[in-house]
């Protein structure tokens, strides 16, 4: 019984140094140590013993059982241990490695639309903004645009309900502001507006405009003239040449388009400009007598000019971008050029 239990004991020793793994570290505990393990078998046999032999044995029992258990809790901690070392370096993170943060860039619109508002801004203007969805009073009505006009055929309009709409223009932040300030006034108006227009290279139901509007005392057509010029400098170099034609909008008397002199020809003639050195950028004018008198002002005493431009065509031009749908489809590859 004696060499049994000292090979138990060696046997186990080296079992227990072979393990690498807590689970079976456990499982061989029972093996060996439990209710029914091997060490309780053999002390089963105890019955047969002599009685000097008796407590030798139970001793020496007691003792193996100690160290083994001691041997057990040892080699656990062990295991434990590299269990949790290899777990630290499995989900070790360098906290001090430089991360590349790739940083996004601004919409060619908005570059535009904010080079717009600095040089207007520069110019003494404020910026306002009003509702896209529109009352067909501000966008229409009180622009001297009646149900009847012909004027409002040229703008396919989204009609919500018969008298409210997604606005088609700028415009009626125009009517709003007037409502709200007396003059002298100077605002920009930027924002979207809504045609019910198909899509195309140059046609897309949601564009941008920028809505100009100056009222005061005593202003002439050179106001316009001059203010519109600088811009055109500011936004395309000063050697860009400016051109007024005569043309009609129902809100301004007289109205005007500007040209400003072809980006790709420089005013020789070319494909971009139709071969006659202009390009078309904008429509102006002097704010029409009914509109002062719609938002109650006297246009014996008051008077002023407006301008309304749209932001992806000047984006177009100034880039030379040849697709208004690349706006909008958000390709970064294209996002990311400026
Ligand atoms: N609202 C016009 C359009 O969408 C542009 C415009 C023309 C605005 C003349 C104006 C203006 O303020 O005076 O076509």
């Amino acid at each position: 019984m004696k060499e049994d239990l000292m090979r138990l004991k060696e046997e186990a020793i080296q079992a227990i140094d072979n393990l690498q793994n807590i689970d079976e570290l456990n499982s061989l505990r029972v093996k060996i140590l439990g209710k029914k393990g091997e060490l309780t078998q053999i002390l089963r046999g105890m019955a047969s013993l002599s009685q000097e032999e008796r407590p030798v044995i139970g001793k020496m029992a007691n003792e193996i059982k100690d160290d083994l258990e001691s041997k057990f809790s040892e080699k656990m901690q062990i295991l434990k241990k590299a269990l949790k070392e290899q777990k630290m370096q499995q989900e070790f993170v360098d906290v001090t490695i430089p991360t590349k943060i790739s940083i996004g860039s601004k919409h060619p619109l908005t570059l535009v639309m904010d080079e717009i508002r600095d040089i207007f801004i520069g110019l003494g203007y404020e910026v306002v903004e009003g509702p896209e969805i529109e009352l067909d009073y501000y966008n229409f009505e009180a622009l001297n645009t009646p149900p009847d006009h012909p004027a409002r055929d040229v703008q396919d309009t989204f009609y919500i309900t018969e008298n409210i709409l997604l606005r088609t223009q700028t415009s009626p932040v125009q009517v709003r502001t007037m409502e709200k300030q007396k003059p002298p006034l100077k605002i920009i108006a930027p924002g979207r507006v809504y045609r019910s227009d198909a899509v195309d290279a140059t046609h897309s139901p949601m564009f941008h405009q920028v809505e100009g509007l100056a009222v005061g005392e005593g202003f002439t057509m050179g106001d316009l003239k001059g203010t519109l010029v600088k811009f055109v400098q500011e936004m395309f170099g000063h050697d860009r040449k400016a051109r007024f034609r005569p043309h009609f909008f129902p809100f301004t008397e007289p109205s005007a388009e500007m040209d400003i002199s072809c980006i790709a020809c420089a005013g020789k003639g070319c494909r971009i400009c139709g071969y006659t050195g202009w390009l078309e950028i904008l429509g102006c004018g002097m704010v029409h007598p009914n509109v002062l008198r719609n938002v109650g002002f006297d246009p014996e005493k008051v008077n002023g000019f407006a301008f309304g431009m749209g932001v992806e065509r000047i984006a177009m031009l100034k880039y030379g971008i040849n697709d208004l749908r690349l706006f909008f489809e958000n390709d970064v590859r294209f996002l990311k050029q400026f």
